[in-house]
């Protein structure tokens, strides 16, 4: 793939081959992300952060990620302070950011509505959610997650297990994450949900067109047992047509330390894209996995920042200068 340029708005444009390219990248991002060294790789240029949809982890990584690469952000946060909100259109909104920006990452709260973004700029769009449909650059550093954490156990991606558990219907980092591992060999998926709540057909016939092993159920307990990773998600609350309709499925499927050290095998990786739902009626993933050292969340959210420095540096062309434009710590 060549990066130079690109929008990343969906992984169907991924194969092994870019992802490799993307964590190596990512890899040398490592010492400029925790302090220890300095670049100006991308001084002058600037970030067009377009947040539409409430978000903590997302947005402040894509800012933090530009800005250790020498970068300025400005940012654009809520569709009631845009002129998106009198009318304009996606094609007009970008025609216009996208001559003060760089690059754009942009969340909103509609699938597809990105990629129509992304037909009237002129320079690179990266996904940060598309209403239910996806979200790539958490995908991404999910999978890194994932290599660093079986790789030190002697482990690959290939032939491992996941189960993914919650709202798999409205999750869109279930539905890319699903869908990037569409590239490797020899996936067990445990897919446990309210039936309501499943995860889409579409997804599960991509998992089984690449010969993927795939179980779909409601049962928590008895699901896990095998699991390599656990990967929870919250009802998405706001993608159902009421609360109402959200706080049925609230509390369905929990894990805590009683239950994993019942269910899990005993390294069962812990995984969760956040925010987690803490409130005592909902409450997935307990605060008593916290000293866990299986439980993974924390790690994801800190390797998001290096994937969101490594889709910068590429989609602009700049990965080999890196080390180039090092500053004084
Ligand atoms: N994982 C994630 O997308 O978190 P935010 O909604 O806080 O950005």
């Amino acid at each position: 793939m060549i990066f130079t340029g690109a929008n990343i708005l969906s992984v169907k444009q991924l194969d092994r081959d870019a992802i490799g390219e993307i964590f190596a990248v990512a890899d040398r991002m490592e010492p400029y992300a925790h302090r220890r060294k300095r670049t100006k790789v991308l001084e002058g240029a600037i970030l067009g952060n377009l947040f539409f949809e409430p978000s903590t982890r997302t947005r402040v990584s894509f800012g933090c990620a530009f800005n250790l690469l020498g970068g300025m952000v400005r940012e654009t946060v809520g569709l009631a302070s845009s002129s998106l909100s009198k009318g304009e259109s996606l094609f007009d909104t970008a025609r216009v950011l996208s001559s003060y920006s760089d690059v754009i990452a942009m969340r909103h709260p509609d699938a597809g509505s990105v990629a129509e973004f992304a037909k009237g700029s002129r320079v690179p769009v990266i996904n940060g959610g598309d209403g239910a449909n996806e979200h790539p650059t958490q995908a991404l550093l999910d999978l890194y997650t994932i290599e660093k954490e079986l790789q030190g156990r002697g482990q690959g991606i290939d032939g491992m297990h996941i189960a993914m558990v919650g709202d798999l219907k409205h999750g869109r980092t279930v539905h890319s994450l699903a869908k990037l591992l569409r590239l490797y060999k020899n996936i067990r998926f445990t897919l446990v949900s309210p039936p309501e709540l499943a995860m889409p057909d579409e997804v599960i016939a991509i998992l089984d067109d690449a010969g993927h092993q795939v179980v779909v159920t409601d049962r928590l307990e008895g699901s896990l047992s095998q699991a390599d990773i656990c990967y929870l998600t919250r009802i998405q609350e706001e993608r159902f047509p009421s609360l109402e309709d959200a706080r049925q499925y609230r509390g369905r499927f929990r894990l805590n330390q009683s239950i994993y050290t019942q269910h899990c095998k005993s390294n069962t990786v812990i995984m969760h894209p956040l925010p987690r739902d803490s409130r005592a009626e909902a409450n997935e993933l307990d605060n008593d996995l916290n000293e866990n050292p299986s439980l993974a969340i924390f790690r994801q959210a800190d390797n998001g920042v290096l994937i969101r420095m490594a889709l910068f540096a590429l989609t602009l062309g700049v990965d080999h200068l890196l080390e180039k434009y090092d500053a004084p710590v």
